[in-house]
């Protein structure tokens, strides 16, 4: 992906922008690339908890806004990492602190001042103006989505509004895949949820327990080496590697026919 800023989106709730954008980032530093993650979920905050920073906030994206500190003062160094660091949010304001027009000059301001290779920006759930404000800085996108049909309903519509905002380039990850649901047929096809929502792949996610401990002790699980081949951690890897443009294979999950019918039912295509 040629996006410098690019926006980790959704729709629904909980199908893990959070954790994306966490892992990611983390693997994209790892690569060698000067990341900032950023956090915009006003009130909700909990990126800075999935990277294990969040007892070195002192300053937030809305102290920034708002003029409190200097952007630089507001970002936190990983120790694990030093090409990452991580923007946090607000947990005592609310959406109506967010501004679009501050968080383009943000941005700017990291990939211009800063010297920022790439920016990841966690929206917050919905459609609304948190969504909005994550969006505006952004020249591309990760949309994710859950294999089941109100995560993918929600993320159509999500990929209109990004549409709708002339963003060049979204790319779609499904993640909580669990391969032998979709081989009993009880689980959405990945290829069907490409066809309905018609935007290009960039990764499958498979579900993982391993994601809940990481997340629990504060490290991204991309950062684990090793470990099976189609671990959440491994599979996190190959997206940023993607994202730089690396040809990474999939690797294959087995495909039967069968569910389709179910988003025929919703979105009355065929
Ligand atoms: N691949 C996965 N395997 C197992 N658990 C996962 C996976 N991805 C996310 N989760 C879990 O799902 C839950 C929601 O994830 P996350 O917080 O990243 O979602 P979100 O989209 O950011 O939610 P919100 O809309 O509330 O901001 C978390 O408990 C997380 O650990
Ligand atoms: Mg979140």
């Amino acid at each position: 992906m040629n996006a410098k800023a690019i926006v980790v989106t959704s729709g629904k709730g909980g199908v893990g922008k959070t954790t994306t954008t966490a892992n990611v980032g983390a693997a994209l530093a790892r690569l060698g690339e000067k990341v900032c993650v950023i956090d915009t979920d006003v009130g909700l905050r909990n990126l800075d908890v999935v990277m294990g920073l969040e007892g070195r906030v002192v300053y937030d994206l809305i102290d920034v806004f708002e003029g409190r500190c200097k952007l630089r003062q507001a970002i936190i160094r990983d120790k694990r990492v030093d090409t990452l660091h991580l923007l946090a949010t607000s947990q005592t304001r609310d959406k109506s602190a967010l501004s679009e027009e501050r968080m383009r000059e943000t941005v700017r301001a990291l990939l211009e001042d800063e010297g920022f290779d790439r920016v990841l920006i966690d929206s917050p759930a919905g459609i609304e103006s948190g969504f909005q404000t994550a969006a505006s800085a952004a020249s591309g996108a990760l949309v994710v989505v859950n294999p089941e049909v109100s995560s993918v309903r929600d993320a159509d519509r999500i990929i209109g509004l990004l549409e709708a905002r002339e963003i060049p380039e979204v790319r779609l990850i499904i993640n909580r895949l669990r391969p032998e649901m979709v081989k009993r047929g009880d689980m959405l096809e990945v290829d069907d949820v490409l066809e309905i929502l018609g935007v290009k792949l960039i990764g499958i996610v498979p579900e993982d327990e391993r994601i809940l401990i990481s997340t629990n002790i504060g490290s991204p699980a991309s950062l684990e080496e090793g470990g099976p081949k189609v671990a959440a951690g491994a599979a996190f890897r190959d997206i940023a590697r993607r994202i730089r443009g690396e040809d990474v294979a999939y690797p294959s999950f087995e495909q039967p026919k069968g569910i389709f019918a179910g988003l025929r039912r919703v979105f009355g295509a065929g």
